[in-house]
């Protein structure tokens, strides 16, 4: 979930750890620490609960010193945030010390088993079993840590990274994966000697080094201080690392300015959806290629029907992808939580074909789910923005979203990014099924083209937002509602609220308020509206009416020259007019925008908000 750090070189590591370590924080941020092998050749582990701030200040008058280190910041599973469940953890002797995400399933029976040896325990995680394991295979088979951890991760059952130090091999660095990111920069030193970043994502790593290695699935890396690098399998047969080079530069992980990285993201919606499209949709030629569905045009010729997995903003934008994919292409779409569809022993047909939607690429449970889909022989296509991630390699083919990385923990960019890239891929397989008349084909494209400049005028024409929202600092309660496309965008604006601004929200088809939900509206419950004058407007100015006559307070998203939602709401946000089906991604500006500012008046910290981690990478 939260992040590794690793760093073997001639620099002093503890910078570079703390560095990484805030880069880092978005993913979870419970707890912090460090292992470094210092000048001293101690094996040192300092750790705090709290932010990476905290364990700076508790390392001041501690010895930073050496070159060799991990660090981890911790989304706590097992055992609560303190300082001692902390990650690194120290094994029985001391000799070792160990960082990891992810959880390890059976680690009540090998604690069990471990303590009948004689060895203690100093914290509740189930991380510590794995360092003690490692020490206990390095006594029992007398091997060194290298194979010691081989045969110490075929006794666990769950998802693991992990990086180790020895103190008494000070020059060493080994780490391993199984379904839980990891990924080795190798750079060169300032004096041209090659040195090592490891981190659980490439964000520590980017600035040093843009080459790195993409550990996979039960695979132990073994780094040192002469260069050396070796990777093996559990069973010890080694595997040549395939050195990839990273696409992502420095300035996309700074602020740039914004206060926060959420509203960089928002505001950089529209140049992120132009890079998405480029490449993609020809606008002279009024077209679209994408070329995963051209190199496997047969699959989507014959598909009987199409299953998205994902989890929270992405499976709302799978919601609004199925209603645009089912019009265009005339193909059934499935809208799956990955972690229902994964447990439920669903049918799963040879000619479907399963699609994951993910901004980080590692969530646990949609990974699951495509691993499912692929034991049942459907063809798999990943929708990911993280190059590179477990589910961009585990899918059969797919499109990145290149909207840039998303650092803030609430989706923004991605959202939009992954509603634009299914909007072509349905455009790309209409045009191979000929399900689209040529004039609407082209209608479509001309305006997904437009769709970056009217999301400019969107974001330069509800400038007030910042003050309007105020006035709902103390509301406990908040409704969404929009029928169509807008109904999903309505599940999205009321996650936005809730995960920055702890408000309670529910998103609604505006219709289903009649059936019970509008037993909720009195003068105090804040209503949003998504109501542009298309498709069902004069329904939604009904469902509007009836709210009125029950004295909620509306605030509505409205086409610009919309006046009569306009005359019934308390606070209108405007937005160009555009097809049905591209309005969610030009509403959900404004919508982003309230729950940010909300969140601002309510003093939280929006791009780090409580209990969330950025990549779900547990259960
Ligand atoms: C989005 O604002 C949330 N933080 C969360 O719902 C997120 O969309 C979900 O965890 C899925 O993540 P993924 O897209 O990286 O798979
Ligand atoms: N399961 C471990 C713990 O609770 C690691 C959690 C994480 O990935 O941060 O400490």
């Amino acid at each position: 979930m939260c992040g590794i750090v690793g760093y073997l070189g001639d620099e002093q590591a503890y910078p570079i750890l703390i560095k990484g370590l805030h880069r880092l924080e978005y993913r979870g941020y419970d707890s912090a620490g460090v292992a470094l092998i210092t000048g001293r050749k101690d094996l040192a582990v300092y750790k705090s609960k709290g932010k990476v701030a905290a364990l700076e200040a508790a390392c001041e008058d501690k010895d930073t010193t050496g070159t060799l280190g991990i660090a981890h910041t911790r989304w706590a599973t097992h055992g609560e945030p303190n300082a001692s469940n902390a990650h690194p953890h120290y094994s029985e002797s001391r000799n070792l010390a160990l960082v990891h995400n992810g959880i390890i399933e059976n680690y009540k029976s090998l604690r069990a088993e471990l303590e009948k040896n004689g060895m203690t325990f100093q914290s509740e995680t189930d991380t510590e079993v794995l360092v003690q394991l490692i020490e206990y295979m390095m006594g029992t088979h007398k091997c060194d840590l290298y194979n010691a951890v081989q045969l110490a991760l075929k006794n666990v059952i769950g998802a693991y990274a992990i990086a180790i130090l020895e103190k008494s091999h000070p020059d060493q660095l080994i780490c391993a994966r199984k379904a839980s990111p990891l990924v080795i920069g190798v750079g060169k030193s300032k004096s041209g000697r090659t040195e090592f970043y490891v981190g659980s994502d490439a964000t520590p790593i980017i600035g040093y080094t843009n080459q790195v290695v993409y550990l996979n699935d039960e695979e132990v890396a073994y780094m040192d201080r002469s260069g050396k690098m070796e990777i093996a399998n559990l069973n010890n047969v080694k595997v040549t690392p395939q050195m990839v080079t990273l696409q992502m530069n420095l300035d996309e992980l700074e602020k740039g300015g914004y206060a926060h990285f959420m509203l960089k993201e928002i505001w950089e919606q529209p140049n992120a959806l132009r890079n998405c499209i480029r490449g993609r949709l020809n606008i002279e030629q009024k077209d679209v290629n994408l070329s995963g569905v051209i190199d496997n045009k047969e699959r989507f010729l014959n598909c009987r029907r199409i299953i998205i997995c994902a989890c929270g903003t992405s499976w709302h934008s799978a919601l609004i992808g199925k209603y645009f994919i089912e019009e265009a292409c005339h193909i059934p779409v499935e809208v799956e939580y990955a972690s229902e569809f994964r447990y439920r022993n669903p049918v799963i047909y040879k000619d479907d074909i399963v699609i994951a939607v993910s901004q980080s690429g590692e969530t646990a449970d949609t990974l699951a789910a495509i691993q499912l889909a692929k034991d049942n022989g459907a063809f798999v296509y990943g929708i990911c923005n993280v190059i590179g991630s477990s589910i961009a390699r585990a899918t059969d083919s797919g499109t990145y979203l290149h909207v840039g990385p998303e650092i803030g923990v609430a989706s923004t960019k991605a959202f939009t990014g992954q509603v634009i890239t299914l909007s072509l891929l349905g455009l790309a397989i209409a045009k191979e099924r000929k399900t689209l008349t040529k004039e609407m084909y082209e209608l479509l494209i001309e305006e997904l083209c437009n769709i970056p400049e009217k999301m400019e005028w969107t974001l330069a024409n509800n400038k007030d937002i910042d003050q309007f929202a105020r006035q709902f600092t103390y509301c406990r309660n908040f409704l969404y509602l929009g029928r169509g496309y807008n109904y999903p965008l309505a599940l999205e604006g009321a996650l936005k609220l809730k995960e920055i601004s702890y408000i309670h929200a529910e998103g609604y088809p505006a219709a289903e308020m009649k059936h019970g939900p509008i037993a909720l509206v009195d003068h105090e419950m804040p209503v949003v509206v998504i109501a542009p004058k298309r498709g069902m407007y004069e329904k939604v100015v009904s469902n509007i009416q009836e709210i009125k006559s029950r004295n909620g307070k509306i605030i509505s998203v409205v086409t610009a020259d919309d006046t009569v939602v306009r005359g019934m709401s308390d606070y209108c946000f405007t937005i160009p007019d555009t097809r049905d089906c591209f309005v969610p991604l030009l509403a959900a500006i404004p919508l982003q925008l309230l729950s940010y500012y909300v969140a601002i008046a309510r003093g939280l910290n929006v791009d780090q908000p409580r209990n969330l981690a950025k990549s779900v990478t547990v259960e």
